[in-house]
């Protein structure tokens, strides 16, 4: 039976204090993290190219784009590390006085209240590029890269990480950290589980921004295949069981049935990752004037956040802030 006339679904479309009003999902910076490099030396603001607005900061310019993420309302940050000198072993992911672990540092002087969360993994740091340690024929091993994740995790904890986030998808790991951070006092340090993490063509800027493109081969040998989503459910499972505190999907876009399904299955706080090439590509089109590049940013991100993410983490985070809050 026909229910037209009567029902007219465009009667609540029809002015934005109606829409407003009916509007399932709602987007706001405190859903927000952003994510930063940090790089050695003085004075860098560094303009990374294939990512127009996001910047190499040294740890001297940081405070400024800290004190805009604090004032927008965007409750933290995310760090990778640029570091000097690479190596076989990536010494410099867990070295005391690493790029990271100073950054932490700072931004706990600085900034106390802004949440610090640090991407715990091996590939910016070692020379193959690869996210642990390799044999000689290129094989990335899982055992012995664990006991690297492991004192990454704790450095950084020690410098004061409020969360620490594994991207590296060695099997165990989740469980291998959480017991490292206990065995070391920093029970109280949460993780975050790089949890559903596939092999993505979309991470393309982002190893120009981290310059941590693999010397030979890929990630698919540690990554997710694209083409799985059962999988994923198993990988959150086995996070979770191995204590992980928030779990992430990532890329997004790409997989927002996959953060749709571990939404339903999972009651863990979800974090999706809207990556590198989902931005870039934002901002291509817009730059070629082929789409209206803030409504595009707003509309991926509800995406994401209807899919069933809690969390976003977006190099749009201070554009979308910005435009959020000048909208009320
Ligand atoms: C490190 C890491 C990567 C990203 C986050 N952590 C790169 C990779 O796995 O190759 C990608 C982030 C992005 O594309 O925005 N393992």
């Amino acid at each position: 039976m026909a229910q037209f006339p009567v029902v007219r679904m465009r009667r609540l479309r029809a002015t934005e204090a109606l829409r407003r009003l009916v509007r399932e999902t709602t987007l706001a910076p405190s859903d927000l993290i952003y994510p930063l490099f940090v790089v050695e030396g003085q004075g860098v603001q560094r303009a990374i190219g294939a990512m127009p607005g996001n910047y190499h900061w040294s740890l001297d310019t940081l405070p400024c784009v800290l004190d805009e993420v604090a004032s927008l309302g965007i409750p933290g940050v995310l760090l990778f590390g640029i570091p000097e000198e690479k190596d076989e072993v990536g010494s410099q992911a867990y070295a005391p006085e690493g790029i990271v672990q100073r950054a932490v540092r700072a931004i706990k002087q600085s900034h106390p209240d802004l949440l610090v969360i640090t991407d715990v993994c091996l590939c910016e740091y070692t020379s193959h590029g690869h996210c642990g340690v390799v044999t000689a024929d290129g094989c990335l091993q899982n055992d012995p890269t664990l006991e690297l994740l492991q004192r990454t995790a704790v450095s950084h904890a020690q410098a004061g990480a409020d969360i620490v986030a594994p991207s590296d998808m060695m099997d165990g790991r989740v469980g291998a950290i959480r017991a490292a951070l206990d065995a070391n006092g920093f029970e109280s340090v949460a993780l975050l589980a790089y949890a559903a993490k596939y092999a993505s063509a979309f991470y393309g800027p982002f190893r120009e921004a981290a310059d941590s493109a693999p010397r030979f081969g890929d990630r698919r040998a540690y990554q997710m295949d694209p083409a799985n989503r059962r999988e994923a459910l198993r990988e959150v499972a086995l996070d979770v069981a191995e204590g992980a505190d928030l779990v992430m999907v990532k890329p997004a876009l790409s997989y927002l049935d996959v953060i749709r399904e571990v939404r339903d299955r999972f009651d863990l706080p979800l974090v999706a990752y809207n990556v590198s090439g989902e931005y870039s590509m934002v901002k291509a089109a817009a730059a070629n004037g082929w789409v209206d590049g803030e409504r595009l940013m707003l509309e991926i991100l509800t995406s994401i956040k209807r899919a069933g993410a809690d969390v976003i983490l977006t190099y749009h985070a201070l554009e979308a802030a910005r435009l959020l809050r000048a909208a009320g």
